[in-house]
C-alpha cells in the first residue's frame, strides 16, 4: 500500500518554470516587517524529579479536577496543574522544582546503580535508574501576537512525554529521537489575559536502545510564531535534479498551510541566494489557497555554475520563501541547501561523479559531563576532532540526530548516514520516518536513509515487507536519495535485501560475507554500515577485568577488525562504498566486555571527552596524506626494568625505525593499514619511533619516561566564548611532570573554579569505569588528563577558569567572554 504523507493537501499545483521571474515591484514592500519567529525557548525552565501524580481532565480547560481559573499560577502559594495521589491539591512549591536551562540530561546527576537490570539489556544505559521528571515554564505573549499561530517545537525530549498548557493537555510523543509540536494558539493567554505556564511530563521508566540515552528535554526548543497564511513545518523540498559543471537546476517545493476562515490569493516568491547573500535567481507565482488547506507548489530555477558541496568545499546556498499578500511579506522562511550529486553504484560511492570512498564513524549523541544534552558547540566539537582524524562521514547510530548536528555536517562537510530507530511500519512507524526525511531532506551532507540496524527480523519474509513499507514511504518522499538497512544477518534469504537501493553490511568481514555476495549477486549496491567494534581503554595497556579496562593491544571481542584493517577492505574492495567505524567516541552504557563497575563502552577511537586513543593513530594514518608514526605504550614501568615490553605502532610511511634509549631496535617495511610490532628490553629513558618516506625522515613521535606529576595545565579550545549564554569552552586538563611532560599514569584529582561571566556544565576523565559525580567542579584524571566545560553566560566580560590539585600548583586560564 503506498503510504501519502500529504493526506491533508487538497492539491499539487506544479508550476515548472524556467528563466528568471521577479517580483514586481507593486508586489513589494520593502521593510515591511516579516511576521515569523523562531524563539529559541531553552531558558527558564523548571524540573521537578519524580513524578506528580495528574487527574485526567473531564471537561475542557480542566486539568485534574483544577478549573481554568486555579491553574492561572503562578506565584506562591497558587497550585500548579497538579495532583498529589490523594486527590488533594499539589501545591506549586518552588523548593521541589530545580532552576534550569536547556538542553537538560537529567540522569548524568544521578548516582550509578550495581544493578544489571537497569536498561534493555545488563548493563546497557551505564548502570543510571531512569525515570519520570516533570519540566515546568511560566512565560508571557504580547497581546500584539494574537491572532497569529503560535507553536512550540521540542527537538527532541527523552522519552515518552506529555504536555499541558494553560492546564489544557496538548498531547503525548513516543520518541526520544524525534520532534514534537504543539499549536497554542486557541490556549495561551495573549497580554493581560495572564501569564502562560507550560508542563512537561518526561517518563523515561522504558527505553528505546541498548545505549545511553539519558533522561529529560535534552535537545533544543522553540517557540514558533506566523502568520495564518505560513510555509508549513518542514514546508519546502529542495532538489537538484540536474547538475553540471556549467548549470544546476533547483526544483523548489514548497507546501503552505492556511490556517484562516477565509481563501487566501498571495503571491509565492522563491529567491535563491548564494553564500554572501546575494540573489541568484527568484521565482514568483501567484496563487490562491482556499481556507483550512494545505498546498505543494513547486517552482524551478538555475544556478548558473554552482559551487559543488563536499567535506572538503562545503559550499552552501539558500532558497529565500517569502509568501507576499498585497504587497505585503506575510510570512518568509529560510531553507540552507547544497548543489552536489551522490549515487552508490556496484563499484562504490561516488561524490559529483567521483569515487568517494567514506572513511565514517557511527556515533550516539553523548559526550563527557552532560551525558545527551549536548550543547550545539560540543556537537561541533566532536565532529571537529573526527574531521581532524581525516573522517568525512558521520553514522548517527541508531536514530535520527538533533537537527543541528545536520546543520553543522553541512556547513564544515560530514557525508551523514541518517537512520530511523525502529523497523516498524505501524502508522507510528510511518510517521516517525515520515518526520524524519521532511525535517532532513534538504541537507546536502544528508546522503543515505537508513532504515534499521541489526533487527531481528533481517532476513525475514514478514521483516520484508515491513521494510518494503517504509522503503516506499521514504521514496515517495525522497527521489534523490538510496535507501540502505545495517544488518548483520540475512543478507540473502527472505528477499530482505532485494527491496533495498543499497545493502548495509555490519561486520561483513565475518566469513569475508561482503565479497562473497558481491560475486554472487553482482547487481547488489553495498554498503559497510557499520566495522571494527576494537575495545580499547585510553592509556591502559593491561587488560584489567576487576577495573573494566581494556588494553590498547587489543582484546579481540571475535566480531571486528583491527583499527585500520577495516580501511584496507575498503581500499582493496572499493564496492563496499566505505565504513562507518564503530565508534568514533567512547558512549555512556554497553561497556562491553565487562560489566560492573565499567559504566561506559570501551569502543571509541576516541574515549568519551574526545581524547584519542592509541587505535586513532591507525585511522589518521589511514585517512589522511600527513606523514605519521605513532608506536605506544607509554615509557613508564618502574616495575618491569630489565624486562621484555611489545612496541606497537601504527603508519602511513613506507618504512619505520625504532629507537630505545638512543639505540636502534630496527627497521622495517610498514604494511599500509596494518600496525607493526617489535618487542624489546624495558629501561626508563626514551622510545623513538621515525617513519620514512624514499629513504627521507618524514615523521617522527619520541616518548620519555617522565618524572612525578609536578604541574598541570590548562588549554582551552578557544579564546573567546559568545556572550549568549550557550557557547562552551572544552578545557583539557593535563598532568605534567617538572619539565613538562604529560605522565602517563596520573590520576590527580582536580578541583576547578570559575570567575566571570561563565560556568562548568560538566567534566570528564574518559576513564570508563569512573563514578565520580560529572555535573560538579572537580574530577579525578585519568592517565594523565581530564576535561571541564565551561559555557558562557550573557555578560560580556572574562572567564578566569582556575584549577588545583592537592599536591600541584594551580594553573589559570583565560577565556573571553564578547
Ligand atoms: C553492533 C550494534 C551496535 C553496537 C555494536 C557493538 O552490532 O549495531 O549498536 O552494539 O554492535 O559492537
Amino acid at each position: 500500500m503506498i503510504y501519502r504523507f500529504l493526506v491533508l493537501a487538497i492539491g499539487v499545483i506544479i508550476l515548472t518554470l524556467t528563466g528568471n521571474f521577479y517580483l514586481s515591484a507593486q508586489h513589494r514592500t520593502e521593510g515591511t516587517p516579516v511576521k515569523r519567529a523562531r524563539i529559541n525557548f531553552d531558558e527558564d525552565w523548571q524540573f521537578h524529579k519524580g513524578d506528580i501524580a495528574i487527574k485526567r481532565a473531564v471537561k475542557a480547560g480542566k486539568q485534574g479536577g483544577l478549573s481554568d481559573a486555579n491553574v492561572k499560577v503562578v506565584t506562591g502559594e497558587e497550585a500548579v496543574i497538579a495532583y498529589t495521589d490523594k486527590n488533594k491539591v499539589a501545591d506549586y512549591k518552588p523548593g521541589d522544582w530545580m532552576n534550569v536551562n536547556l538542553p537538560h540530561d537529567w540522569l548524568v546527576g544521578e548516582p550509578f546503580v550495581h544493578d544489571d537490570n537497569i536498561g534493555s539489556q545488563p548493563a546497557g544505559n551505564g548502570y543510571r535508574p531512569a525515570g519520570i521528571g516533570f519540566y515546568r515554564k511560566e512565560f508571557e505573549i504580547p497581546e500584539g501576537d494574537e491572532g497569529k499561530m503560535i507553536s512550540i517545537d521540542f527537538d527532541g525530549i527523552f522519552r515518552n512525554s506529555t504536555v499541558w498548557v494553560n492546564g489544557h493537555l496538548m498531547g503525548n510523543h513516543e520518541s526520544g529521537y524525534l520532534p514534537s509540536t504543539y499549536d497554542l494558539t486557541d490556549v495561551l493567554r495573549y497580554g493581560t489575559e495572564g501569564k502562560n505556564v507550560i508542563l512537561v511530563k518526561v517518563d523515561a521508566t522504558d527505553f528505546e536502545g541498548w545505549w545511553y540515552e539519558g533522561c529529560g528535554i535534552y535537545r533544543h526548543v522553540w517557540l514558533t510564531k506566523t502568520a495564518k497564511l505560513h510555509v508549513d513545518q518542514y514546508g519546502t523540498h529542495i532538489t537538484t535534479p540536474i547538475v553540471t559543471a556549467q548549470k544546476a537546476t533547483v526544483s523548489i517545493g514548497t507546501t503552505l498551510q492556511n490556517d484562516d476562515n477565509v481563501d487566501r490569493k498571495f503571491t509565492l516568491v522563491s529567491k535563491i541566494l548564494a553564500k554572501n547573500g546575494t540573489v541568484l535567481n527568484t521565482q514568483s507565482n501567484s496563487l490562491s489557497i482556499p481556507k483550512h488547506s494545505k498546498l505543494t507548489i513547486k517552482q524551478q530555477a538555475n544556478v548558473v555554475r554552482p559551487q559543488l558541496w563536499s567535506p572538503e568545499t562545503p559550499s552552501l546556498y539558500k532558497v529565500k520563501t517569502e509568501i507576499v499578500e498585497n504587497g505585503i511579506a506575510v510570512d518568509d522562511y529560510e531553507t540552507t541547501f547544497g548543489i552536489r550529486t551522490v549515487e552508490i553504484t556496484t563499484n562504490g560511492f561516488f561524490l559529483n561523479g567521483k569515487l568517494y570512498p567514506i572513511k565514517g564513524t557511527a556515533n550516539h549523541q553523548d559526550f563527557a559531563g552532560v551525558g545527551v544534552a549536548l550543547p550545539d558547540k560540543l556537537n561541533a566539537y566532536k565532529l571537529k576532532l573526527l574531521k581532524e582524524m581525516g573522517s568525512n562521514g558521520y553514522r548517527c547510530a541508531h536514530h535520527p540526530p538533533t537537527p543541528e548536528l545536520l546543520d553543522i555536517c553541512d556547513s564544515i562537510g560530514m557525508l551523514v548516514l541518517d537512520e530511523n530507530r525502529l523497523l516498524s511500519s505501524s502508522a507510528q512507524g510511518k510517521e516517525d520516518l515520515t518526520t524524519m526525511i521532511r525535517r532532513d531532506r534538504n541537507h546536502p551532507s544528508v546522503f543515505m536513509w537508513n532504515l534499521e540496524n541489526e533487527e531481528s527480523l533481517e532476513g525475514n519474509v514478514t521483516g520484508r515487507r515491513i521494510l518494503e513499507s517504509l522503503v516506499e514511504v521514504a521514496h515517495e518522499l525522497d527521489d534523490t536519495r538510496p535507501v540502505s538497512a545495517a544488518m548483520n544477518h540475512g543478507w540473502n534469504e527472505g528477499g530482505y535485501s532485494d527491496v533495498l537501493d543499497v545493502v548495509g553490511y555490519n561486520y561483513g568481514q565475518r566469513g569475508m560475507q561482503y565479497v562473497k555476495d558481491h560475486l554472487q549477486y553482482p547487481r547488489r549496491k553495498m554498503f559497510v554500515t557499520e566495522s571494527t567494534s576494537y575495545v580499547s581503554t585510553r592509556g591502559e595497556y593491561e587488560d584489567n577485568g576487576g577495573l573494566g579496562y581494556v588494553s590498547n593491544f587489543g582484546l579481540g571481542i571475535g566480531w571486528g577488525l583491527q583499527p585500520g584493517q577495516d580501511w584496507k577492505h575498503i581500499v582493496q574492495y572499493p564496492f563496499l562504498g566505505g565504513t562507518f567505524v564503530w565508534t568514533g567516541f567512547d558512549y555512556r552504557g554497553e561497556p562491553t566486555p565487562y560489566g560492573w563497575p565499567c559504566v561506559s563502552s570501551h569502543f571509541g577511537i576516541m574515549d568519551l571527552c574526545g581524547f584519542p586513543k592509541d587505535g586513532y593513530y591507525a585511522y589518521k594514518a589511514a585517512w589522511t596524506d600527513t606523514p605519521l608514526v605513532h608506536v605506544f605504550p607509554h615509557w613508564n614501568w618502574p616495575g618491569k626494568v630489565g624486562q621484555k615490553i611489545k612496541i606497537r605502532g601504527y603508519s602511513n610511511c613506507e618504512e619505520v625505525a625504532l629507537f630505545v634509549n638512543g639505540e636502534s631496535v630496527g627497521r622495517m617495511k610498514a604494511v599500509p593499514f596494518e600496525y607493526f610490532e617489535w618487542e624489546v628490553v624495558y629501561h626508563p629513558g626514551s622510545l623513538e619511533a621515525r617513519g620514512y618516506n624514499n629513504g627521507q625522515q618524514v615523521a617522527s613521535q619520541l616518548i620519555e619516561t617522565t618524572t612525578a606529576p609536578e604541574k598541570l595545565t590548562l588549554a582551552s579550545d578557544v579564546d573567546y566564548l559568545k556572550a549568549d549564554g550557550c557557547d562552551v569552552a572544552v578545557v583539557n586538563v593535563a598532568i605534567r611532570d617538572s619539565i613538562g611532560r604529560v605522565v602517563p599514569t596520573a590520576n590527580n584529582y582536580v578541583q576547578f573554579f570559575v570567575e566571570g561571566p561563565g560556568k562548568i556544565i560538566g567534566t570528564g576523565n574518559g576513564d570508563p569505569s569512573c563514578h565520580d559525580p560529572e555535573n560538579t567542579n572537580q574530577r579525578r584524571a585519568f592517565n594523565g588528563y581530564c576535561q571541564v566545560l565551561v559555557q558562557s553566560g550573557k555578560a560580556a566580560g572574562e572567564i578566569r577558569l582556575k584549577a588545583i590539585s592537592e599536591t600541584l600548583p594551580g594553573s589559570t586560564v583565560t577565556i573571553k567572554v564578547q
